[in-house]
């Protein structure tokens, strides 16, 4: 049988993992739903979420990964018990990468169109509510949308298909560095708009009653407790098995919760410079910070257009927001292709044949419920907001869950805690903190489900 492939670096590992997390998450459905739950106070939660599940879950992941040295849907398999079920989990995870990325790509072509719109100029001298009107028609057509979801597909198959250390792994480092760059520059230009302080007011000093509450004044805190999860999840990639697979990639020379540290503070770090940018610029330019998923569409072009150079900086920010996207992209299509190669033993060309084809036709439904489909309602949802409820909110918190599960119960009927922190622990580097293994056994659990039924009463009431 071929090695398996490897990272060349701990670095490229790091940075790597970091731009599966890093993505529209933190640029584009961070600021919206901090905008949508009334900000500072919605964040706070957010980060409680963030520490106390979603890193130790990540590394679980990782542990998982590394253990088994396979991909989402055959790692269960190489760790349970004879006679046990786990690896049910997997055809469910790998729904869920497919799952997101039928929404991820039509969102990532819109960012690729901004590029060439704030490149040739066209909201130049257009006032916020131009702006939004060129969004709306953008969206509203279907046919250079899809040209630019194919672009994005096939370029992050391309990637995909020069394997793990030249394509992945050296595109990802470049893209993440200039990212973060230009992300600093951006926020301090934003900080200096005149009204912005409203912004950071609302972004950065908590308020319960804009949380608990919504403009309407209805009671909204079980749902906006499940929406920091969701997000805290979302964020972090986890419960499909997105990070596990970079764990199989790794040596066994670090541990694993001091990696993940390092993947959780890059994360929260853009995910919080991305609130810096958005809300000191949306309230300078009278954008309602609710105005939903497509607020930073309709904000950032209004900080372009005042800035020297606006047209140079709008450009340059939209090429990097974009490979923020796709190296998330190109991480959850690694993941589907070794999914495939792990399972079905295909070579990694055909991988990519069978599924660009597959995900370009999966993308379809989200690109058309802006427009043709605009007609369509799930559960009250459009098509978008559909895909990404099952994804966010249900297969990511539900997977989490699992791996949690697999890792910390006793190892006649899991992986168990034993197995899962001789792996984690093997190396230099911070230890997983093990004393608190009866609060992942019992307690998170117990927490995510009772957020899982109140956030959807409160949803569908
Ligand atoms: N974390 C990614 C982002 O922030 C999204 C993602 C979720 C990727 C789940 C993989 C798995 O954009």
């Amino acid at each position: 049988m071929k090695e398996r492939e490897t990272f060349a670096s701990r670095l490229g590992f790091v940075l790597i993992s970091a731009g599966c997390a890093i993505g529209l998450g933190n640029v584009w459905r961070f600021p919206y739903i901090v905008g949508q739950y009334g900000g500072a106070a919605f964040v706070l939660i957010y980060l409680v979420f963030l520490v106390a599940m979603g890193l130790p879950i990540m590394a679980m992941e990782f542990a998982v990964g590394r253990a088994s040295r396979k991909s989402i849907i055959v790692s269960f398999q190489e760790l349970e018990p004879k006679g046990t079920k786990w690896h049910w989990y997997g055809w469910f995870g790998m729904a869920g990468n497919y799952l997101l990325m039928m929404f991820y790509t039509t969102i990532a072509g819109w960012l690729l169109m901004y590029f060439f719109k704030i490149a040739a100029g066209q909201f130049d001298g257009l006032d916020r509510a131009g702006v939004e009107q060129s969004f709306n028609s953008m969206v509203s057509q279907p046919g250079l949308q899809l040209l630019f979801m194919v672009v994005v597909v096939v370029l992050g198959m391309v990637i995909c298909s020069r394997g793990l250390q030249n394509g992945v792994e050296k595109a990802n480092k470049f893209m993440m560095l200039c990212l973060l760059c230009l992300l600093v520059v951006l926020a301090i230009r934003a900080i200096t708009l005149p009204g912005a302080i409203k912004g950071l007011e609302f972004y950065l000093v908590p308020n319960f009653n804009n949380l608990m509450y919504d403009a309407q004044g209805n009671f909204r805190l079980g749902e906006a407790i499940y929406a920091a999860m969701g997000q805290a999840f979302f964020t972090l990639s986890l419960g499909i098995g997105a990070m596990a697979i970079f764990g199989s990639y790794i040596g066994k020379d670090r541990r694993l919760f001091g990696e993940t540290i390092s993947v959780g503070v890059l994360d929260t770090c853009v995910a919080f410079v991305s609130g810096l940018i958005i809300f000191p610029s949306a309230f300078a330019f009278g954008v309602n910070p609710d105005a939903g998923s497509n607020l930073i569409f309709i904000t950032l072009p209004n900080v372009f257009n005042v800035m020297p150079g606006g047209r140079l900086w709008g450009a340059l920010f939209f090429v990097f927001l974009f490979f923020a996207a796709l190296s998330t992209i190109t991480a959850v299509f690694e993941n589907i292709l070794a999914c495939w190669m792990d399972k079905w033993g295909v070579s990694r060309g055909k991988a990519v044949a069978i599924n660009l084809v597959l995900i370009f036709l999966l993308s379809l439904p989200c690109l058309l419920g802006n427009n043709l489909w605009s007609g369509v309602k799930l559960l009250g949802m459009d098509v978008m907001s559909f895909e990404d409820f099952l994804v966010s909110n249900n297969l990511l918190p539900i997977g989490s869950v699992i791996y949690l599960l697999f890792c910390c119960l006793s190892k006649k009927i899991a992986w168990g805690f034993d197995g899962f922190l001789a792996e984690a622990d093997q190396g230099r580097g911070v230890r997983f903190p093990a004393k608190l293994r009866l609060y992942f056994t019992v307690v998170v659990p117990i927490i995510v489900l009772i957020i899982f039924i109140m956030g959807y009463i409160e949803k569908f009431a």
